[in-house]
C-alpha cells in the first residue's frame, strides 16, 4: 500500500540528524508534520526548514522515555494534524564502554530513551492506526541491534530489543492495514556522538567520528531508503552495504561472527575500521 497524497505525520527527536531528515522527506512526500524533540533550539530549527519549504508543520516538546509525554504527543497531534497515518519513533541517544564500565545510571538513561521511547510511541499511536485500518511506524534502531559488538551493552540492548518489538508487531498488525518496519543503519554523520554518554576515550570518539564522516550515505539518504522502506512493508530496512554484509556473515556463522569480534579485536568500531 501506498503512502497517500496527503496525511498525518509524527517525528520524535526531529531536532536533529535523522529526525530533521525524516521530517523534510515527509514533508515532500506530502505529510502534514507534527515534530518533537526535547532540545527547543534544535526543534525550531527544523520547523524553520520544514516552513521555508512550504510544508503544514506543527511542533511541541516530547521526552519520549516519559509515557505522560508521549501520550500527550498523541493528543497534539489529533489536534493539529488530524490522524496520524505515519509514525518515526526516531528519538535515539548512545552510550560507549565495557559493561563493567558503564554506570547503570547510563545504561538506564540510554534503555529508557531508545527503547522505552518507541515502546510508549507504538503504545500511543498504534491503537489508533488499526482502528482506521491504515498506518506506517518506522522504528529506528541500529545495525547494533542486529549485531551486538562489544562495548555498546546498553546501546545494543535498546536497539535490539527495538527489532524485537518491530518483529512481534509486525506479525501482530498483519493483515490490519498496519505496517511496522525497523531501520537498522551502520554509522552515518548527525550530532548523535555530542550527547553519547560513557567511559569512552577521546581516541574511540575520533574513530567513531571519522567512521561517520566517511559514509557514503547522509541522514537525508538514510531518512529515503528508511521511508521507502517503509512503504513497501519491509521489516528490517538495512541501508548500508557494510550492514548488510556483516548482519549476513552473523545470520551465517553466529559463533564465528562473535569470536572476529572477541578480546584482541574487540569492539564494532574496530571491526569497522
Ligand atoms: N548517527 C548514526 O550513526 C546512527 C546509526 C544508527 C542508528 N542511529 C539512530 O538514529 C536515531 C537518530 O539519531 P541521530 O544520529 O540523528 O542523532 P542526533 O543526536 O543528531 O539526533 C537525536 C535527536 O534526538 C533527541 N533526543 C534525545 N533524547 C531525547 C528524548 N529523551 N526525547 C526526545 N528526543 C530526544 C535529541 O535532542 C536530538 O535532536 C537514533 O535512534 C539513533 O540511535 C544513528
Amino acid at each position: 500500500m501506498r503512502y497517500p497524497t496527503t496525511f498525518g505525520a509524527v517525528v520524535t527527536g526531529a531536532g536533529s540528524g535523522l529526525g530533521r531528515a525524516l521530517a523534510l522527506d515527509l514533508a515532500a512526500r506530502g505529510a502534514r508534520v507534527l515534530v518533537s524533540d526535547i532540545d527547543p533550539d534544535g526543534l525550531a530549527e527544523t520547523v524553520g526548514l520544514l516552513a521555508a519549504r512550504g510544508a503544514e508543520v506543527h511542533s511541541t516538546p516530547c521526552d519520549v522515555a516519559k509515557w505522560e509525554d508521549v501520550q500527550a504527543l498523541a493528543r497534539t497531534a489529533e489536534e493539529t494534524i488530524g490522524p496520524v497515518d505515519v509514525l518515526c519513533n526516531n528519538a535515539g541517544v548512545a552510550v560507549g564502554g565495557t559493561f563493567e564500565d558503564v554506570s547503570l545510571e547510563d545504561f538506564r538513561w540510554c534503555v529508557e530513551i531508545d527503547l522505552w521511547g518507541v515502546i510508549y510511541g507504538c503504545k500511543a499511536f498504534l491503537p489508533g492506526m488499526r482502528e482506521r485500518g491504515r498506518g506506517w511506524v518506522l522504528n529506528v534502531a541500529s545495525a547494533a541491534g542486529l549485531l551486538s559488538a562489544p562495548e555498546m551493552a546498553a546501546y545494543n540492548v535498546s536497539k535490539t530489543g527495538v527489532v524485537s518489538l518491530t518483529e512481534t508487531l509486525y506479525a501482530e498488525y498483519a493483515g490490519t492495514g498496519v505496517k511496522v518496519s525497523a531501520l537498522c543503519p551502520t554509522f552515518f554523520p548527525t550530532k548523535i556522538l555530542d550527547s553519547m554518554r560513557g567511559p569512552i576515550d577521546g581516541r574511540a570518539q575520533r574513530t567513531a567520528r571519522k567512521l561517520m564522516d566517511r559514509s557514503a550515505l547522509s541522514a537525508a539518504d538514510i531518512a529515503r531508503l528508511g521511508l521507502d522502506g517503509l512503504e513497501k512493508g519491509e521489516l528490517h530496512i538495512v541501508p548500508m552495504r557494510d550492514g548488510k554484509l556483516m548482519w549476513l556473515f552473523k545470520r551465517l556463522r553466529p559463533q564465528a561472527f562473535h569470536d572476529a569480534l572477541g578480546p584482541g579485536r574487540r569492539g564494532l568500531i574496530r571491526f569497522l575500521k
